[in-house]
């Protein structure tokens, strides 16, 4: 995809690297159209280098070319991080001032600005009733977030975090709004099973498919639950998050909700047993001899329950990720796991020391209740989530 990021005069200009990396590691081609205080703030080479493209400025360069409407024609997709009062004002007023109020005006894109500015300037009437005039025209606004902000003053007005603003951009392409009016549950993360205070049995997963699955799902219109076990990583404020710790409280948050949703997703990686007790203080080394014994007892198996009580309207998809790399006894293994557990779909995918778990891709099969594959996907986590998506479909 074709994406236009522009960047305008605040001080989060600097923030706006981070925005254009995150589009070119996702694959997409940038093409930055910086303001000339946006340049104040920036500089060109860092901008060049990261996007692996020239940046424009100047309304009055590549005339040839007729530039001032081609960026804008060409593009999938226009960004503006951060945008100030100013650029919104002159954007509410359809000024073309400079080179990016041109490319704007010759595109026919969706446009995302990320607003940044003081508390006092984003509160006031005239950039409120901006706002008000951008979001009757379709343009999505991202943040401002609550925070610290240049000085050492604190409030609303702070750039949202660059993942978010991306987040929330590609939520804006790719939705097809094709879950409209349908709820789904998505489990994510891992749970921790505590022995005493300061310690767990826990796993390594970290959160990224279920989140991957839950993000996608939201940007095709389903309303989204997601249940996070232990998340290791930043969850966009598009999306709500109940977290939960160990595999008795998901079950729990889980049989909360299942009831309501038309597909659970049990992307969460479950702690099969637990301490049959936990220790009210630290377990220390003198109690003990060169060896601790712990014993641990079974927890309920939540996705194998889900799947006995669902309605005939509902589907339940689990994951299995395993250590077995030959790809027919993986195979094997998942049939075995779906007959095992009841559910609809299961993916499968193989984890390692270095592969599966908190890494950006993925590489997946989908197995129907009786062991057909009926979808196989590899890529980035959200890629694989739109797969399975399709699937359930
Ligand atoms: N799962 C669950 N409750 C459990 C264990 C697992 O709901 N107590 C779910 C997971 O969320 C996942 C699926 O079951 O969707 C498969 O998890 P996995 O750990 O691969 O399966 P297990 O039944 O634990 O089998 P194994 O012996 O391979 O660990």
């Amino acid at each position: 995809m074709r994406v236009v990021v522009g960047i305008t005069g605040g001080i989060a200009a600097y923030k706006a690297v981070s925005v254009v990396r995150a589009f070119v590691l996702a694959g997409h081609s940038v093409q930055v159209v910086a303001t000339d205080a946006a340049l104040r703030f920036v500089g060109k080479p860092t901008l060049e280098a990261i996007s692996r493209n020239p940046v424009y400025t100047e309304l009055y360069e590549g005339v040839a070319e007729v530039r001032h409407v081609a960026i804008g024609q060409s593009a999938d997709l226009i960004v503006v991080a951060p945008a100030t009062a100013n650029f919104i004002a002159q954007l509410a007023g359809g000024f073309a001032a400079d080179l990016l109020g041109n490319t704007i005006l010759a595109s026919r894109a969706p446009l995302v600005i990320a607003p940044a500015m003081h508390t006092e300037m984003w509160q006031n009437a005239a950039t409120q009733a901006n706002i008000a005039t951008l979001t009757g025209r379709g343009v999505t606004i991202v943040g401002p977030a609550v925070g610290q902000l240049t000085g050492s003053d604190a409030g609303p007005g702070r750039m949202s975090e660059p993942e978010d603003i991306v987040a929330a951009a590609l939520a804006v392409v790719d939705s097809p709004g094709d879950l409209a009016g349908r709820r789904i549950l998505v489990t994510a993360g891992g749970t921790r099973e505590p022995l005493d205070p300061v310690r767990f049995i826990g796993n390594r997963s970290s959160g990224k498919q279920g989140v991957a699955i839950a993000l996608a799902a939201l940007a095709r219109g389903a309303a989204v639950t997601l249940i996070g076990a232990n998340l290791e990583i930043d969850v966009p404020d598009t999306i709500s998050v109940q977290n939960v710790s160990t595999t008795a409280e998901l079950a729990a948050a889980v049989s909360a909700t299942a009831a309501d949703a038309a597909v659970v997703i049990m992307a969460a990686a479950v702690a099969d047993y637990r301490p049959e007790s936990v220790a009210p203080s630290k377990i220390k080394k003198e109690s003990q001899g060169d060896t601790l014994n712990l014993t641990l007892v079974k927890n309920p198996d939540i996705l194998h329950d889900v799947s006995a009580t669902k309605r005939a309207d509902q589907l339940v998809v689990g994951f299995a990720a395993e250590t077995e790399t030959d790809p027919d006894t993986l195979l094997a293994l998942g049939r075995a796991k779906i007959a095992r557990k009841g559910c609809d779909f299961l993916v499968i995918n193989s984890v390692g020391w270095t592969t599966g778990f908190a890494t950006d891709g993925n590489d997946v099969r989908i197995l129907n209740a009786t062991g057909d594959i009926v979808g196989e996907a590899s890529g980035s986590k959200r890629d694989v989530a739109n797969r399975i998506l399709d699937v359930l479909l």
